[in-house]
């Protein structure tokens, strides 16, 4: 399975990023476990601060990955481009956050994307990005 990890903005910064929410680790840190959690699956991960750059990954895979784990950051709650272009593709496309966005500013309870990605994983940490591949995983084998 391929599967890609496609983060939005500020999210290069963690590890110094309000490490209180966020936690003190490195996304590279983290996507270097998450590589080894899954030694069959070939994981690749994309980051930007650019909304159409998002959008153009999210084209550019549509034909070559199995699916998306997304944190699209901001735009989550902003982006109706980034929810077209998940209702755009056939692959299955999981939103991820690493915070519980609900027990948050009001803002953040609204996704303009949930409703076009197959479910949403929120609150575990940097282990939602591992719940996304998990559920991505099952959903191929149920194919
Ligand atoms: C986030 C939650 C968003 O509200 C926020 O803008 C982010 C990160 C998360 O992973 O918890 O940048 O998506």
């Amino acid at each position: 399975m391929k599967i890609l990890i496609l983060n939005g903005p500020n999210l290069n910064l963690l590890g110094t990023r309000e490490k209180t929410i966020y936690g003190s680790e490195s996304f590279d840190q983290y996507f270097e476990e998450l590589v080894r959690v899954f030694p069959d699956f070939t994981l690749e991960y994309f980051q930007s601060n650019i909304e159409g750059e998002i959008i153009n990954k999210i084209h550019e895979v549509r034909f070559t990955f199995d699916g998306i784990v997304l944190n699209a950051a901001a735009y989550t709650h902003t982006s109706v481009a980034i929810r077209d272009a998940i209702s755009a593709v056939d692959i299955p496309i999981i939103e991820v956050h690493i915070s519980n966005v609900h027990q948050r500013e009001a803002f953040r309870h609204t996704s303009m994307i949930s409703a076009s990605c197959v479910g949403v994983i929120a609150g575990f940490g940097l282990d939602s990005y591992r719940l996304g591949v998990e559920a991505l995983s099952k959903i191929n084998q149920d194919k």
